[in-house]
């Protein structure tokens, strides 16, 4: 304990005295604000990893405890941290509530929670709990309605930020696309479309060696996301990730700033693929070829907003087929579509009734985000978008402001999880959305990559 206040007095004395920091060469931080950030990670695994990666590159920021209970997965972290040349923080790992331990010990300025899905409410309120202003948590936020109450209450209490990092928002196309829309390119949005379409079978299986297939295995005997994602597919059907899609499309469309989410319908298919590849790559004698999965291949939500849009959400994760988001962004004067890397503005595209590629409009309406921080992002993880959520998150603790995602948009873009789960247990029913702001987003403004600066 002594040792470990040594070295927080010593943290903070040498916090005020660095000048600007550095990512991969390119200036993080300035002015007054400039301080370095005591960060804790709670798990380490492939998500976590990425995240520490990121982390280390910034020099306003201290990492000072992990927490995983993996040792393969410890070992890897270690791995990081030796090629880095850098000595490893503080580790909890005795058990499951080892994170408590580093909480109380550790008191960090932020916390980033990278676990199981079923982890996330219990490590926010925790965290919050034990006093810490900023709490950047993983996809999902929570499973349940309730678990989404608790959190922004808790967040609401403690006048704490709790934001999930929604990397899929900071995609450059996504952010010139925002541009666009805010310089009214598309005219007035009227329908969007995303969602999480990923052939996730080498993820949901694997032989408890490799990360990524090969294998049928899942829970105790596999590895990874594996170990626990996979469950959620056998006990659960709804719409499980809604947050790459939903993220970006909230944005263009001002929710819980101006408009918020209204209802809800979602719809399943039967399903069919977990099944099959499991007979295919592990034989129909494999115990797992008797495991019965919830989950439909194709589950189609749809939303409606206070302000007359609607969106099409769809999670597709159990199917053969390439990545794709599937954005489509809709007004009254034309569309995006990433799918086809097209877009479409009446009067303005080459020709009517025929797509233009996107790739000159997204270069004219890039991002400023994205053209001062581009040598900062480049190298870091799913093709630099993961440089920026951390980037918010660090900046907003540095400057103690609130964080561009905050738990509003967490919770909102999470619950889509259990209302479709409640939307299909009632036949596609049209359930009521939930206003977590209670009533707050009719004056809160848009504050989401409002400039360069994060
Ligand atoms: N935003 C993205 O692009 C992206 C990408 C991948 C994963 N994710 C999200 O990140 C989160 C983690 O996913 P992952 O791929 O790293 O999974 P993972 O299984 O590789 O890692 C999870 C880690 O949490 C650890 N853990 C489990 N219980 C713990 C506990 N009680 N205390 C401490 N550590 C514990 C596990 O040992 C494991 O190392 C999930 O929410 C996932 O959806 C997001």
């Amino acid at each position: 304990m002594g040792k470990n206040m040594d070295r927080r007095q010593f943290v903070r004395n040498i916090s005020f005295a660095t000048g600007a920091a550095l990512v991969g060469g390119a200036p993080v931080g300035t002015g007054a604000a400039d301080r370095k950030v005591r960060v804790a990670l709670i798990g380490t695994g492939l998500r976590g990893q990425v995240h520490l990666r990121v982390l280390m590159k910034r020099n306003d920021v201290d990492i000072v405890a992990i927490c995983d209970i993996d040792e393969r997965m410890m070992e890897r972290t270690r791995e990081i941290f030796r090629k880095s040349g850098r000595t490893m923080p503080a580790v909890y790992s005795t058990g499951p509530d080892a994170w408590r331990d580093l909480l109380s010990k550790e008191k960090p300025d932020a916390v980033v929670i990278s676990t199981p899905w079923e982890w996330h409410k219990p490590m926010v309120l925790g965290s919050l709990d034990a006093g810490v202003r900023y709490v950047g948590v993983e996809v999902v936020l929570g499973i349940t309605l309730d678990d989404h109450w608790d959190v922004v209450k808790a967040a609401e209490k403690h006048q704490a930020h709790v934001m999930m990092m929604e990397n899929v928002c900071y995609r450059r196309d996504v952010m010139a696309v925002l541009n666009m829309v805010r310089q009214d390119v598309f005219g007035e949005l009227v329908h969007l479309q995303g969602g999480y379409q990923h052939d996730l079978r080498e993820v949901k299986f694997n032989d408890g060696k490799a990360v990524r297939g090969p294998g049928v295995e899942f829970g105790e005997k596999a590895f990874s996301e594996a170990r626990w994602r996979t469950q959620h597919s056998v006990d659960r059907n709804g719409d499980l990730y809604p947050t790459h899609g939903i993220g970006p499309i909230a944005h263009y469309i001002n929710i819980n700033r101006g408009n918020r989410f209204t209802t809800l319908s979602s719809f399943s298919s039967k399903s069919r693929g977990l099944h099959e590849y499991i007979v295919e790559k592990g034989g129909a004698g494999h115990p797992n070829a008797s495991v019965s999965f919830k989950l439909g291949d194709i589950v189609t939500t749809q939303i409606g907003c206070a302000n007359g849009e609607t969106i099409l959400l769809q999670h597709d994760t159990n199917l053969p087929r390439p990545y794709s988001l599937g954005f489509r962004v809709q007004g009254t004067k034309g569309l995006w579509m990433d799918v086809n890397k097209g877009i479409y503005v009446e009067g303005k595209s080459a020709k009517p009734h025929e797509w233009d590629d996107q790739a000159e409009w997204l270069r004219k309406y890039d991002h400023p985000l994205w053209k001062k921080w581009e040598v900062s992002a480049s190298g870091t993880g799913h093709g630099g978008m993961d440089f920026f959520v951390m980037h918010a998150f660090i900046e907003s603790a540095k400057r103690n402001l609130p964080t561009p995602l905050d738990v509003y948009d967490a919770a909102a873009w999470s619950a889509i999880t259990p209302l479709s789960e409640r939307s299909i247990r009632k036949g596609g029913s049209v359930v009521a959305f939930p206003d977590f702001t209670r009533g707050k987003w009719k004056d809160r403004k848009p504050v989401f990559a409002m400039n360069d600066e994060y």
